[in-house]
C-alpha cells in the first residue's frame, strides 16, 4: 500500500510541474505578443511621422514646398530688412505686382505696419500671400503681448508664419507661447531664426512642435554646408538670409568672376544664379529689394538649371565668410 501512495504522489507532483511550466509558457507567449504590437504600434507611428515630416523638396512646377504642419509656402520671397514708410510700402505693392508671394518682416525691422498696409491695398486675396515675422528675444519676457502687437500691427487676420528671431532667454516658453497661438489658428506655422546645429540640439527636445522653418545666414561665401542637410534632415525647411551678402557685400558677390562666368552660360544675371544655387540645393530665398527692376528680375529663377558641375563650381567658393555676428 505504502508503495502504491507514494507512486500516486510523485505522479501528482510531477503533473503539478508539468502545468506549472506550460503556464509558465503560455504567459509568455501572451505577454511577449503583447510587447511587440505594442513597439510596432509605436514603429509605425514613428515611420508615419517621418513620411509625413522629412519631405522637404521643392515644387519647381507651383514653386512652392509644403511645410511639416501642411502650409504651403512659395520658394522665393522679399526680404524686407532695412525698408521702412513709403520705400517698404512700395517694395511690397511692387513685389506683389512681380507675383511675388512670401514676404519676410520683423518686429525689428519696423515695418510690419506699412507691409500689412500694402498687403491690404494690393487687391492680392490675402490667402495667396506668405507673410513671416519674427519676434525678439527682448520680447520673449512676455510672449504673448509680442504676438498680439505684431497680429494688430499687421492686421491681416493671421500670420502665416512667426519665427524667433535668436536664441535668447525665455526662448523656450516663446515658443510654446506660439504653439498655442497656433492652436487658435492666429498663427499657422512657427520656426526659428539663427539656430545652429547645437543650438537645435539643446532647444528641439524642450518642444513639442517640430518648427517648420529655420531661417539663416546662407550665402555663397557662407553655405553652412553641415546645417542645411541637418536641419533638412529633420523634415524642417531651410531659409536663407542674406543671399547676396547682406548690404555692403553686394557688390563683391554680384561681381565674383566665377558667379558672372556661370550666369553668362545661362543668359542670365549673377544674382539670378545665386538664387537658383540656393533654391537647388533646397534652400528658400527671401533677397531684399527696394528696386522694381531689381524685384522682378529676382523673381525670374526658374526657366534655367545650374548643372551638377556648375552647382560643385557654386559649391568651391565657400569661405566659412559670416557677414554677420549672429
Ligand atoms: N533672420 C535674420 O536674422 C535676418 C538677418 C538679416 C536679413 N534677414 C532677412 O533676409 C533678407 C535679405 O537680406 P538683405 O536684404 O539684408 O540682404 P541681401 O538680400 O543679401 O542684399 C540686399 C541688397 O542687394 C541688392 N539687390 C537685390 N536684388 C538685386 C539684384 N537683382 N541685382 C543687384 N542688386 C540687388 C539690394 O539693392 P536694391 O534695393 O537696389 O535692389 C540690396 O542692397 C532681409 O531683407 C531680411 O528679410 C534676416
Amino acid at each position: 500500500m505504502k508503495v502504491g501512495e507514494n507512486m500516486d504522489k510523485k505522479i501528482l507532483i510531477i503533473i503539478t510541474i508539468f502545468l506549472i511550466i506550460i503556464l509558465i509558457i503560455v504567459g509568455y507567449v501572451i505577454f511577449s505578443k503583447n510587447l511587440k504590437q505594442e513597439f510596432g504600434e509605436e514603429q509605425e507611428m514613428a515611420m508615419q511621422n517621418n513620411t509625413v515630416n522629412n519631405d522637404t523638396s521643392f515644387d519647381f512646377e507651383t514653386k512652392t514646398v509644403t511645410l511639416n504642419s501642411g502650409y504651403e509656402m512659395p520658394l522665393n520671397g522679399i526680404g524686407t530688412y532695412s525698408l521702412t514708410g513709403d520705400e517698404c510700402y512700395n517694395s511690397i505693392i511692387s513685389a506683389l505686382n512681380s507675383g511675388v508671394r512670401l514676404i519676410d518682416t520683423a518686429y525689428m525691422y519696423h515695418n510690419e505696419e506699412e507691409i500689412g498696409r500694402a498687403i491690404r491695398d494690393s487687391g492680392v486675396p490675402r490667402e495667396e500671400i506668405f507673410v513671416i515675422t519674427k519676434i525678439y528675444p527682448s520680447q520673449f519676457d512676455d510672449p504673448e503681448s509680442a504676438i498680439e502687437l505684431a497680429l494688430e500691427k499687421l492686421d491681416i487676420g493671421y500670420i502665416d508664419m512667426m519665427l524667433l528671431h535668436h536664441p535668447g532667454d525665455g526662448d523656450v516658453e516663446a515658443y510654446k507661447a506660439m504653439e498655442k497661438y497656433v492652436e487658435q489658428r492666429q498663427i499657422r506655422s512657427i520656426g526659428l531664426s539663427n539656430w545652429y546645429i547645437e543650438e537645435l540640439e539643446e532647444f528641439l527636445p524642450q518642444v513639442e512642435t517640430v518648427p517648420a522653418l529655420v531661417q539663416n545666414e546662407i550665402h555663397p561665401y557662407y553655405q553652412e554646408l553641415e546645417v542645411v542637410p541637418y536641419i533638412q534632415s529633420k523634415g524642417i525647411v531651410m531659409q536663407g538670409w542674406y543671399p547676396f551678402g547682406g548690404r555692403g557685400h553686394t557688390s563683391e558677390l554680384l561681381n565674383d568672376e566665377t558667379i558672372v562666368e556661370i550666369a553668362n552660360n545661362h543668359n542670365v544675371t549673377a544674382a539670378q544664379v545665386i538664387l537658383r544655387w540656393n533654391l537647388q540645393r533646397g534652400v528658400v530665398v527671401i533677397p531684399g529689394s527696394s528696386n522694381p527692376d531689381h524685384i522682378k528680375e529676382n523673381t525670374e529663377i526658374y526657366h534655367f538649371e545650374l548643372t551638377d558641375e556648375e552647382m560643385q563650381t557654386m559649391e568651391s567658393l565657400n569661405r566659412n565668410e559670416k557677414h554677420d555676428w549672429y
